[in-house]
């Protein structure tokens, strides 16, 4: 009698409109750096090149060269990676944008014995498809989209129990839906299609497709505006059309202030109506005391934040948006397939680099550097899953300076201008400088700043997104802020993503690249010091 295989779980592929990343359990492959375009767009021929590291050859092809190539055979995603050998499981998900053109031919080629795949809806997190198909010796295992963001959430929150919001613009079914503490899904995408609204004053605003954290940066510099607190109810008030969408041109963004008022002002008055939206529609399905929250509107600070007042313990992990998709969908298929086995991710599960440099780094001169108003490039270890740096590709900066933002925002990330920094704080002192009541260590959370002594990183509202930092979490990066410390009194450090108009810095060529063409003063790379 032949033996069943023993299934493994080789790694989860998300089929992402943008944000495309795999995982195999150690390695979080975020195709954006290393294509060095920005979410992964345009979209790459390479989207999914499982172990690549290849810098951007400039090969990379428009959406439809991309579809002819890649999605017209799709075999390759699983073949070329020898995904599909027997007892493996193929495990995946999707974005309904993701694979817009290619389900038909998905479904006649690797999902050619399973016809019903999409035809899949969750009642529960753990629910799943999972099937060999006749003659297959590999297993399909497939989740919806959302529930891999709640996966990702709750499986690296280490609560027993939780309710669960996930909540972004479009996943493949849903747009925000809360799991209770026993589970079960309850889909408010139709009520509460908050990332949706983002998205779209997003681009009306003209921050583009994915500019939703842009927006979110001018909500400080706002105020109240009823007329777009009516509009949003209005909008919201019926089911989304691509009708209605072509009418929010029509929105005015002069308030009679002029548009950078109005602009702020709807910023502004989307956040307040966010969080009104959230309390109404969320607060009353609380089940428990923890919340667990994924999906690319947690990567508002201001909700997060807001939470706390409702539940005991919020946990928001790092990797929130899309990018952290194939880490979830490996985490649930471990977990059902494993009688209840928990995966947790590592924070920084990218890749390490050898560098040898001439002359090795000392923290407390890099420490009186900063003090002395100098801006450094900090590259160390593994890269970061997520979009937050959160001390191995950084840029450190002296937090008590009150023109900081605007060099760096200026001489070396070359952004806007209205844009805040961070602050990473030593976590055993965070409370001396912000008012919030749990520690944030992957920078998930805007609070309220009680000292004037850090206006360098203090939001024009008062407000900044912290990061807390304890030695287990990140020593080097302990070290530093440490050393910062001891020389003026102040336990934490500007701290920014390493990266200028592109993607995070993910090899020592990209951060010496970034170093050489703007106007950081020192670069450190792992245990060696680069001067200009
Ligand atoms: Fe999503």
């Amino acid at each position: 009698m032949r033996k069943p295989p023993d299934w493994k779980v080789p790694f989860a592929v998300a089929l992402n409109l943008h944000d495309h990343n795999t995982y195999d359990g150690k390695f979080h492959n975020q195709r954006e750096r290393y294509t060095r375009f920005k979410h992964n767009l345009p979209y790459h021929a390479e989207a999914y090149a499982h172990q690549s590291d290849i810098l951007n050859p400039g090969d990379y092809r428009l959406n439809d060269e991309f579809i002819k190539t890649f999605f017209n055979d799709p075999s390759d995603i699983f073949n070329t990676y020898s995904l599909v050998n027997k007892g493996d499981i193929l495990v995946f998900t999707y974005t309904y944008g993701g694979i817009r053109k290619s389900k038909d031919h998905l479904l006649e080629t690797i999902l050619k014995k399973h016809k019903d795949i999409f035809e899949f809806e969750p009642k529960k997190l753990w629910d799943h498809y999972c099937k060999t198909g006749a003659g297959e010796e590999f297993k399909v295992y497939y989740i919806d989209h959302h529930q891999s963001h709640a996966a990702y959430a709750f499986l690296n929150s280490g609560y027993k129990q939780s309710d669960i919001l996930a909540i972004d613009g479009i996943g493949s079914k849903y747009r925000t839906v809360f799991f209770d503490k026993d589970q079960n899904l309850i889909d408010l995408s139709d009520k509460l299609p908050i990332g949706w609204l983002w998205n779209h004053m997003s681009n009306l605003t003209g921050f583009g497709t994915l500019g939703a954290s842009k927006l979110m940066g001018k909500v400080g510099y706002g105020k109240y505006d009823d007329y777009y607190y009516q509009t949003f109810e209005t909008i919201f008030n019926g089911p989304i059309t691509e009708k209605k969408q072509k009418h929010f041109k029509y929105i005015s963004l002069d308030n009679g202030e002029g548009k950078d008022v109005g602009l702020a002002d709807l910023a502004f008055t989307l956040q307040k109506f966010t969080i009104d939206k959230i309390k109404q529609y969320i607060y009353p399905l609380k089940t428990c005391d923890n919340l667990c929250i994924a999906g690319g509107v947690a990567y508002n600070g201001y909700m997060n934040e807001e939470f706390l007042n409702h539940y005991e313990n919020v946990f928001v992990p790092p990797a929130v948006g899309d990018e952290g998709q194939a880490i979830g969908t490996y985490q649930h298929c471990v977990y059902t397939q494993n009688k209840n086995k928990i995966h947790k991710s590592e924070t920084f599960a990218g890749k390490e680099y050898e560098y040898e440099g001439d002359e090795k780094v000392d923290y407390k001169e890099v420490a009186q550097a900063i003090a002395d108003g100098k801006i450094v490039g900090w590259f160390q270890g593994k890269s970061e899953s997520g979009n937050r740096a959160l001390g191995n590709r950084s840029i450190l900066a002296d937090p008590r300076n009150p023109n900081i933002k605007n060099i760096i925002n200026g001489t070396i990330k070359m952004r806007e201008d209205f844009r805040p920094f961070a602050p990473a704080v030593l976590e055993e002192h965070y409370q001396e400088y912000f008012d919030t009541r749990l520690p944030s260590p992957y920078m998930s959370r805007i609070c309220k700043v009680k000292s004037d002594k850090v206006p360098g990183i203090t939001h024009i509202d008062g407000t900044a997104r912290i990061q807390t930092v304890n030695k287990e979490f990140n020593e080097k990066f302990y070290n530093i802020i440490n050393e910062f410390y001891k020389i003026t009194g102040i336990p934490m450090l500007l701290n920014t993503s390493f990266n200028c108009r592109e993607p995070i810095v993910e090899t020592p060529q990209h951060a010496i690249r970034t170093f050489k063409r703007t106007d950081l003063d020192l670069l450190v790379i792992n245990d060696w010091i680069i001067r200009k």
